[in-house]
Formats: structure tokens, sequence, C-alpha cells
């Protein structure tokens, strides 16, 4: 497991991020153009998966965190039969995959890209993912890039107060983001604590591996692919120097 505690509390995680919708639209649309099925790699509880899935694409959707395709298989109850056809769920470590399958898209939604936290599980990554693509088949990602005025933030102060309803316990929670980032590492560990109204808090902590511009470029080309285009978000404005997001279309070489 990475280790990451949000995973294991899928619920809070879909109250988290399920209000996003450019990515989904994105990846909704490449995968109804693909010319075969969809390799998902961190799929979670299937914000993407579905709509790429509702678009006519067959998803095979991956993931390591047993709670998050629990609640992948629970939303698909909800879709038809022919979307609930065309999603295969598996659970898998995407640093390690060993599909007989080729596809001619594998995506790797939303930051999943930050888990890999060595260059090892990166190129891991990237030599799965060779594998798994027929030869003409296209990689896309989405990560973010470094922001230092995050980095600089006092370690031991609370950032972005929120108020809001848990959906599932129906408790009114006050939450707040913290982080620390390792110049070393270049690992930056968000916490997200909540507070009940009780008065006890929790927190749950996400370890997220930063790349700078050059270093990915540079790991990228020694995993094998070539990009094909780059953007700074999901309506392909190009890439600038102040640019927080990196959209990457990606070939092998
Ligand atoms: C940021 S979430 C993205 C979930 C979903 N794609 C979305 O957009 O909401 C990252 C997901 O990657 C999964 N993950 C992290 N490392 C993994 C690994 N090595 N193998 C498989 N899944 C992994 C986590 O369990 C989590 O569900």
């Amino acid at each position: 497991m990475s280790g990451d505690e949000l995973y294991r509390d899928p619920l809070l995680y879909d109250l988290e991020y399920d209000d996003q919708v450019e990515d989904a639209v994105y990846y909704a649309r490449i995968a109804s153009q693909a010319r075969g099925p969809v390799l998902e790699l961190g799929c979670g509880t299937g914000r993407i998966t579905l709509p790429m899935a509702r678009a006519g694409a067959r998803v095979t959707a991956v993931d390591q965190a047993a709670a998050m395709l629990e609640r992948l298989s629970d939303r698909l109850v909800s879709e038809t039969q022919d979307v609930r056809n065309r999603v295969e769920i598996v659970r898998a470590n995407f640093l390690d995959l060993g599909f007989e399958q080729r596809f001619p898209l594998v995506v790797l939604p939303f930051n999943t890209l930050h888990h890999c936290h060595t260059h090892h599980d990166v190129l891991a990554l990237l030599r799965g993912v060779r594998r798994a693509l027929v030869p003409e088949g296209r990689f896309v990602l989405d990560c973010y890039l470094p922001d230092p005025s995050l980095y600089a933030r006092d370690p031991n102060a609370r950032y972005e107060e929120r108020v809001f309803v848990h959906p599932h316990s129906g408790a009114r929670l006050q939450s707040w983001e913290a982080g620390s980032y390792d110049a070393l590492t270049q690992i930056h560990e968000v916490r997200y604590i909540y507070r009940h109204p009780e008065g006890q808090e929790r927190t749950v902590t996400l370890r997220l591996r930063m790349f700078y511009p050059q270093e990915l470029r540079a790991l990228l080309d020694w995993g094998g692919f070539r990009i094909v285009h780059e953007a700074e978000d999901f309506e392909g404005r190009p890439l600038q120097a102040h640019s927080l997001k990196w959209v990457l279309v990606l070939e092998p070489r």
C-alpha cells in the first residue's frame, strides 16, 4: 500500500473530489475516441472510470486500494447494464503491471503519478505501461508542477479552513490543510485535518512526490516515451513557467 490514509475512506475521498469535472470530461472524450479498450491506472472510486465507460469506452480499471475499489463496485450498481459490462475492475499494483492484453490508450489521471516516490517507481510504471500499450498507443497523464508557495508554508500552521457535512455520518465537520515539504526527497506531505463537532480531530495524510519539469522529461525519455502534446490544463492551454498543472500525452519511442 502507498500508506495514504485518504484511500481507506472512499466516502471522504468522493466528498473531497467529486465536484471536479474538467478532467473527467477530458478523459471521457479521449477514451471515447480510442480504438479499443482503455487501461486506467489508479482508478480509485471511479470518478474518471464511470464517465469514460458512459462515453462508450471499455475500461480496465486498476487500483491497489481495496476500499476504493469496493466503492467503485457499489457505484457501478446504479449504472446501466451496458456501462457495467464495459468496466472490469482489477486490484493490482501499477508498478508491477502484467497484462497479457494490449491497449491503445493507458491513462493515469488526477496526480496519481505523485504516488511514485522514487525514480525507480517511475521507471517501473513506464516499463509496465510500455508493455501494456499497442505500438502506436498513447499514455495520458496529468500531474502537478511544483508550487514553491506551498512548500514555504509553516509546517505547524493550518490553512484553507472549510466547513462541510460528512455524507455518511451527517456530522458537520471543520477541515484544514497542513503540510510539509522535504526538499531532499521532493515529497510533499499533505495533511487534511477534520474536526468533529465534539472537538475530536482526525488527520488524513497524503505523501506526494513532486517532479520538476526537466526531471520528469528526463525520466519519460529514459522510460522510452516521447511527449506528443503537453498543456497546463484540460483545454489545452500552453504550458508556461508558472503553470501548476501538467497534462501530458505520450507515445512509446
Ligand atoms: C489521486 S487518486 C485518483 C483516483 C481517481 N483516478 C480519481 O481521479 O479520482 C490515486 C489513486 O491511485 C491509487 N494508487 C496509488 N498508488 C498505486 C499503485 N502503486 N498501484 C495501484 N494503485 C495505486 C490510490 O489507491 C488511489 O485510488
